[in-house]
Order: structure tokens, then sequence, then C-alpha cells
């Protein structure tokens, strides 16, 4: 077992790799178990507080650049897990991300995560059906989109597709699809309303200190959309295992990593 306590170029006899051109030196635990780990993290990120713990192989993390805040977050990585935090995500305190058994935990761009947040493609522990003996608890993917706000203790289980431009309610558990634009509430979380579009800066951290309509604020047109209740996000591309891709197809890793925005690292 490896312990990091900073994010800088790194890699081990076991094929673990760290890229990170800028070192990140505060509040940064990582754990590696096992082996072919990989964490790419774009220079201009900006973390909080990192708790990662790589249980088995082939896990991959992949951190995008941060022009706000930045996240805290304590994050699981199982046997070909992946989980991507694409740019400008924001937490207000630690939260909790769990992926293993093959998932992908995935957020887009300008994430808005409050405090006390989870997400969740596993159970943690596996339950059976006792006539089959087969699994009634498979692990599944969760997708977040761009500009998708969660409020406070507000959690993502497995299965949990949230499309851009939503938000999802205090407390609220989302299990299934939400769509675009839209606010979804409760557990399971479902649409309370369509054709939403919320904006960033605090209500009273920017004048004026009453917000009757959008005229009185910057509007970020591109988030102004209608709720569409078709597929919110598309499937991310599936992503190989680093090292695989880097033994048998150099340069792939890269094109991989910029299909999801993240610049090549060097
Ligand atoms: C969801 C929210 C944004 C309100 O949205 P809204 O469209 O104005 O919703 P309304 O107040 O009209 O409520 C619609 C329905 O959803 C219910 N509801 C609202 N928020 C809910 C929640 N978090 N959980 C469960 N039900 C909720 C309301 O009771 C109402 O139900 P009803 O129609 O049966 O009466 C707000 O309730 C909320 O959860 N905000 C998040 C606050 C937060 O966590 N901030 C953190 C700072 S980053």
């Amino acid at each position: 077992m490896k312990k990091l306590t900073s994010l800088t170029d790194f890699s081990d006899d076991d094929g673990n790799i760290v890229e990170s051109p800028t070192v990140f030196d505060k509040n940064i635990a990582i754990t590696i178990r096992g082996r072919n780990n990989k964490i790419v993290v774009d220079p201009r990120a900006r973390i909080k507080r990192l708790l990662v713990v790589f249980d088995c192989d082939n896990g991959t993390l992949l951190i995008g650049p941060n022009a706000r805040h930045g996240f805290a977050m304590n994050i699981r990585i199982g046997q070909d897990s992946t989980v991507k935090i694409g740019a400008d995500v924001t937490t207000t305190t630690m939260c909790i991300v769990s992926a293993v058994e093959g998932a992908t935990v995935e957020f887009g761009d300008d994430v808005m995560i409050a405090s006390e947040n989870q997400f969740r493609a596993d159970d943690g522990h596996p339950i059976f059906d006792v006539d089959s003996g087969l699994r009634v608890n498979p692990v599944k993917d969760i997708r977040i989109g761009s500009h998708v706000w969660f409020g406070a203790q507000a959690i993502a289980l497995g299965g949990a597709v949230v499309g851009d431009g939503s938000v999802i309610g205090f407390r609220s558990v989302v299990t299934r699809t939400i769509p675009n634009n839209c606010i979804a509430v409760g557990t399971p979380a479902k649409v309370v309303r369509r054709h939403i579009a919320w904006e960033r800066p605090h209500l009273s951290f920017v004048a004026p200190p009453y917000k009757p309509d959008i005229s009185v604020i910057a509007k970020s047109e591109d988030h102004w959309r209608h709720t569409e209740e078709a597929m919110p996000i598309e499937p991310a591309a599936p992503v190989e295992a680093a090292s695989n891709l880097r033994a048998s197809k150099p340069g792939l890793v890269e094109r991989v990593l910029g299909r999801f925005g993240y610049e090549k690292v060097r």
C-alpha cells in the first residue's frame, strides 16, 4: 500500500501514475492499494481538500481546471472504475464519491455541490436474492451534467443521471434520470418544475440585494434552455485504463481525455 500526501508527477513499479505538473501539497491524502491506477490533474485545478482511496487495479481519477473556489472530495475508486471531475466544479463542504466494480461517476463543468452531498455508484456491500443467489444491487454509473446545482445533503445513487442546468433540492435522493433545466426534489427525486435556469452568484454577494427578475444580474445565456424530456446528457465514452492505452497507442490517452474537455497534461 502507498500513501501520497501531495499531487505531483509520480509513478511506481506497479504502474500507478499521477500526472500533475502543478504540485498540490495541502490537504491531500491518496492511498493506493492496487496496480495501474491513474490520476490526471489539470495544472489549473483548484483543490480545497482531496482524500482518494484506490482499492484495486485500473482506477482512474480525472480532475479538470477550476477558475472558481474549487472542491473538497472524499473519493473511493475500485476495480476498473473512473471518477471524472469537470471544469469549475465546486463544493461547500467535503462531498463523498464512490465508484467501484467498473463504474464511472462523472461531473460535468460548473457543477455546484452544496454541503454534505454524496454520489455513490455502488452500495458498498453486495445484496443477493436468497433463491437465485444473484446480485440484486448491481453498480450503476452516475452522470451529472454541466451547470447542475446539488442542494445541501442531496444525494445521487447508482443510475442517477442529471441533465445540464438542473437543480436537485435539499436532502433529495436522485436514483433515475432527471432531465435538463428542471427542479427535482424528494426521495426518489421527482421533477416539480420545468424550464428553469439558475445563476451561480449568491443572493447576498452581488448587487442588487433583491433580484425579482433576470434583468438585474448577468444572465448565463448558455444555461437558459427549455427542459427536454429526452436523454439529457450524452453517455460518456468508456475510458480505458490509461496504462493500457499508453502501452499500445501513444497519444490515445490524451485524445480520450480531450473528448471530455481535458487538456493534454504535461
Ligand atoms: C427545490 C427548491 C429550490 C424549491 O424549488 P421550487 O420550484 O420553488 O419548489 P416549491 O417550493 O414550489 O415546491 C414544490 C413542491 O416541492 C416540495 N419541495 C420543495 N423542496 C423540497 C425538498 N428539498 N424536498 C422535498 N420536497 C420539496 C414542496 O413542498 C412542494 O410540494 P407540494 O407541491 O406538494 O406543495 C428548494 O426547496 C430547495 O430545496 N433549495 C435548496 C436549498 C439549498 O440546499 N441550498 C444550499 C445552498 S448552495
